[in-house]
């Protein structure tokens, strides 16, 4: 048996920030009122130069240097994102040619905020049932261009961003110790993109209408979310005969403070043993976590032996959760 060992992580947000008073000249909001509701006070914005496949080639490359692999090593490259470069190919053939990874197989995953999980559950199968041996990662959006910037409700809240984690075969005593994924399809209409896919091809009533855009049940969201994530916890750490005091670190999907806090006060777990960085980047879908997880053990927060859970949700409706033992 085999299990996957995160031997690196990398991220890259671009160098574009808003503030909520930048978008206080644009909507009507308060930096008070985002503050107080989301806990976001800034977000990065991808120029326009910038697309998914650039964000997240960055981040991979970070990664691999962390990690000390050779892109010719890398047997597979997984892309999770909502915001792909194009219809197809996917971003991670793009991310493929740009990082020269030439053996690996690339393919993309849509799972929305959840997508880093589903990616990395995915991942670590191929590393398990011993097909692959080094595994890319990568969770990567540019938000920004499927906002309505006239929706208060929504373009308050998202970022652009990208991180990424390299995955290698290691010994059973440590790494990835279990992936938990659900879906619920009949919520489909909580948070979703209708146009400019095959049910409303691209049109200019699509532009129009905002079709292209995000939208967004945002309390019933959040409701559901606590929900979900709380749920999620638990079932990775009954997985692994684990208690909620036994965990070194949460890395929570960054949507929103108060939904974090609620799962925090539901599981009793410190507030210090919780990664948060939505201050400064909003919630960057699938890009939240890995970006969280870089962070993480950039600053040292992370040591050998560490029992870690990351969980996300996100449209679909998707979740999920995964324990590490780093
Ligand atoms: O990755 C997964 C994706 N999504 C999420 O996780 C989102 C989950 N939901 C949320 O984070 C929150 O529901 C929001 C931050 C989106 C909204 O916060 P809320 O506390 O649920 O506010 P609300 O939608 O219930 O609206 C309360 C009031 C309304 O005014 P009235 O009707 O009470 O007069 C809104 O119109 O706040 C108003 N409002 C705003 N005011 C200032 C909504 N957005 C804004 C805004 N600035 N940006």
């Amino acid at each position: 048996m085999f299990r996957s060992k995160i031997i690196g992580t990398g991220s890259y947000a671009p160098a574009k920030i808003m503030t909520n008073h930048d978008l206080e000249e644009i909507i009507s909001t308060s930096d008070h009122w985002i503050t107080e509701r989301t806990g976001i006070r800034e977000r990065r914005i991808a120029s326009e130069n910038e697309a998914t496949s650039d964000l997240a080639a960055i981040a991979a490359e970070r990664a691999l240097k962390y990690a000390g692999l050779d892109h010719m090593e890398l047997d597979l490259i997984v892309v999770a994102t909502s915001t792909p470069d194009m219809v197809f190919p996917s971003t991670a053939c793009i991310v493929q040619d740009k990082i020269g990874a030439r053996r690996a197989a690339a393919f993309d995953i849509s799972a929305a905020c959840s997508g880093f999980i589903y990616a990395l559950a995915v991942g670590d199968q191929y590393i398990r049932s011993g097909t692959f041996s080094s595994v890319l990662v990568i969770g990567a959006e540019v938000m920004s261009r499927i906002i309505d910037w006239t929706d208060r409700g929504t373009c308050i809240l998202f970022g652009d961003g990208a991180g990424a984690v390299v995955l290698k075969r290691g010994r059973v005593d440590s790494g990835i110790l279990s992936t938990h994924l659900h879906s619920d399809g009949a919520l489909w209409d909580l948070i979703y993109v209708p146009g400019g896919g095959s049910r409303i091809p691209p049109s200019i009533d699509v532009l129009e209408r905002k079709l292209n855009c995000i939208k967004m049940k945002g309390s019933e969201t959040f409701k559901i979310a606590v929900r979900t994530l709380v749920d999620a916890a638990w079932e990775a750490l009954k997985a692994n005969n684990l208690r909620p005091s036994d965990l070194d670190l949460l890395i929570p999907h960054q949507a929103n403070m108060r939904i974090i806090k609620a799962v925090v006060e539901k599981l009793e777990i410190r507030m210090d043993k919780v990664v948060m960085n939505l201050d400064r980047f909003g919630n960057t879908s699938a890009a939240s976590i890995p970006m969280a997880l870089d962070e993480a053990v950039r600053e040292g927060r992370i040591r050998e032996g560490n029992f870690i859970l990351m969980e996300g949700f996100g449209g679909g409706l998707t979740w999920g959760s995964a324990m590490v033992k780093w």
